[in-house]
């Protein structure tokens, strides 16, 4: 894992948004994997303040997304897809035609998963995955217990997830207590992973994914046996972490002597 400490979460949201941008400039028809959360919102704000400033062709970037609640329908406010489309895919000039999306509304939903995944077979995996992690350590809605060789499938949300997801939802308006996410084991396909946590709250399960064993009671410290993954961090996400290095890279692929 490389790990990018950012003193501050304006910094850490610019270094994640640049690495986004210098993805797509380098390769304009990448297939991205997109997150939902408070945490994105604020990175795909600053995706647009930088397209204002100097734009980026966006139109040939192939979408897919992490998960989706089950049983709203797409122009629900609350669905990650109505989410997606108004936070970050209009303003940038994403092309609908590009996206898949998890239908959590499909009447088939074992079925509307195995077709999610073939699609994303077909589009020659995801170069780019973008992901912010739970309280509980979650990645996508793999919660606490998901086993590695997992794919896209249907989970329950566990009580923490659904607690902290709350402030979303209207009061009195009904929260969906399942979901449907790409597997971990379809997460660790992905090229390139980068992954933004911000602030205190974060900073335990932050520590327990790049420091301690893996386990599958923390399922984004799967990530640790990924080959490409950053973690960009603020200083309050960073701070139970024991390594201080400020950045911890792969090694040049030729040591000086
Ligand atoms: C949700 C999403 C995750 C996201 C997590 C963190 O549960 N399913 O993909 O990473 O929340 O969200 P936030 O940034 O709001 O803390």
């Amino acid at each position: 894992m490389n790990i990018v400490r950012c003193d501050s979460a304006e910094q850490a949201v610019r270094h994640a948004a640049e690495l986004l941008r210098a993805q797509v400039a380098r390769s304009p028809k990448s297939v991205m994997g997109w997150a939902t959360g408070g945490t994105m919102a604020r990175l795909y704000q600053e995706l647009v303040t930088l397209q204002q400033q100097d734009p980026l062709d966006w139109s040939g970037v192939r979408s897919f997304h992490l998960d989706e609640y089950i049983g709203l329908a797409a122009d629900h406010p609350q669905s990650y897809r109505h989410f997606l489309r108004h936070q970050l895919m209009a303003p940038l000039g994403l092309q609908e035609a590009h996206a898949h999306w998890l239908r959590g509304d499909a009447p088939d939903l074992e079925q509307a998963g195995r077709a999610y995944e073939s699609a994303l077979a077909q589009a020659g995996g995801i170069d780019l995955q973008l992901l912010g992690i739970g309280h509980n350590g979650h990645i996508g809605f793999n919660e606490p217990g998901a086993r590695l060789d997992t794919r896209t499938r249907v989970v329950r949300l566990s009580p923490r997830t659904l607690a902290a997801n709350q402030r979303f939802f209207a009061p009195g308006e009904v929260q969906p207590q399942w979901a449907i996410t790409l597997g971990i084991q379809t997460i660790l396909e992905s090229q390139q992973i980068v992954l933004l946590a911000l602030g205190e709250d974060k900073a335990r399960a932050v520590a327990a994914m790049a420091e301690e064993p893996p386990s599958e009671l923390c399922p984004a410290s799967a990530l640790q046996a990924h080959p490409a993954t950053t973690l960009v961090l603020d200083a309050a996400a960073a701070a139970l972490l024991t390594c201080k290095n400020t950045e911890r890279s792969a090694l040049p692929a030729q040591l000086p002597p």
